[in-house]
């Protein structure tokens, strides 16, 4: 049977996409994606380590691939991530002594200006380009407390307002998102809200929250899925589902050495009943991007633990899996 492509099936809905390595823009999957999808966001080619891996020097030339790639195949991007506690350099949080930095008005001076520099540097280079961006990311931890990262050590929430602003400034046309994990987590989610409305009625510009979504073939419900969106949506943002993809696993010790079929259909109907859930949300969801291209490569392969699993919608073949028809058949 012939394959439907996923941008024109969503097309009256969402933005469909993948996120892709600097590899996966040539070959067999770079065809699949230019098939399959309408974004693509870089997995790896725009975090701090790869772009600005000592202090003031940039290199793009990953980044750049990618977004070359989306650019002449008439595809969106979505820029992630200006900043996180992860694949930063330790640099950005050295004093000018060499030393680590320590909560000190000097140091969180030093790492704002650090910041933006970055995020402007970043912001200006693909203005124009990038429909969104993955401000900060993971800023919450799932108890709903704040992340003690190193960047709330140093500058508080002033990091949050620093870097949208400053993203603001250098494209002001590009969507800004606060992007994070388990935002159906009712502690998490609440928080997510709280902050955001904080940040609103200072006068942040933060125009939508991201999702990552990474789930598994039982959690979260499709009631706790809707319950999120409901909730975000009376802030008045724009959603977008950001990591989206599916473990076989329900929990982080389990592994089989290939994946039992009767998974895949469980699978398929899990990804059917959330999609049902987006669908019936669309006005609040401009885009869903899959965390990767097909289960031949998955970050979850050694996440949490090196396992075979197979999250996403396509196999290790390529081709279309059970959770592809399920979703297809929806709308
Ligand atoms: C992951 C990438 O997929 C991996 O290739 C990399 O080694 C580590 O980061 N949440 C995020 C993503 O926001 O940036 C992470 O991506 C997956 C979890």
């Amino acid at each position: 049977r012939s394959v439907p492509a996923l941008r024109e099936i969503f097309a009256g809905s969402f933005d469909v996409g993948a996120a892709i390595s600097t590899q996966q823009a040539t070959g067999p999957e770079a065809d699949l994606v230019k098939r399959q999808f309408g974004s693509v966001t870089p997995t790896a080619a725009m975090k701090w380590t790869a772009t600005e891996p000592r202090p003031g020097e940039f290199t793009f030339g990953d980044s750049d691939k990618i977004v070359n790639f989306a650019t002449s195949n008439g595809m969106k991007i979505r820029g992630h991530t200006l900043v996180w506690h992860n694949q930063t350099p330790d640099w950005v949080f050295t004093d000018d002594n060499g030393q680590p930095m320590t909560p000190t008005p000097q140091n969180k001076a030093l790492l704002l200006a650090r910041m933006s520099d970055h995020i402007r540097t970043l912001v200006e280079r693909y203005r124009g380009k990038i429909t969104a961006w993955d401000v900060v990311n993971e800023v919450i931890n799932d108890d709903g407390t704040l992340r003690q990262s190193r960047w709330y050590q140093i500058a508080g929430l002033d990091y949050i307002r620093t870097a949208f602003t400053v993203a603001h400034a250098a494209d002001p046309a590009a969507k800004l998102c606060i992007n994070d994990v388990n935002l159906t987590g009712p502690s998490r989610r609440d928080a997510m809200y709280d902050l955001v409305a904080d940040l609103l009625a200072e006068g942040v510009p933060v125009d939508c929250i991201g999702s990552q979504t990474h789930v598994n073939i039982s959690v979260p419900s499709p009631a706790a899925l809707a319950a999120s969106i409901e909730k975000f949506a009376k802030l008045g943002v724009d959603q977008q589902i950001t990591e989206m993809d599916m473990s076989v696993y329900t929990d982080n010790t389990s592994s089989y050495p290939t994946v039992p079929p009767g998974l895949l259909a469980q699978q398929a109907a899990q990804y059917k009943a959330l999609f049902a859930v987006l669908l019936r949300y669309r006005d609040q969801i401009s885009s869903v991007t899959f965390w990767g291209v097909a289960d031949n490569q998955t970050w979850l392969s050694t996440y949490p633990i090196p396992r075979v699993d197979a999250p996403l919608l396509f196999g290790t073949d390529l081709a279309p899996k059970p959770a592809f028809w399920a979703i297809v058949a929806n709308p």
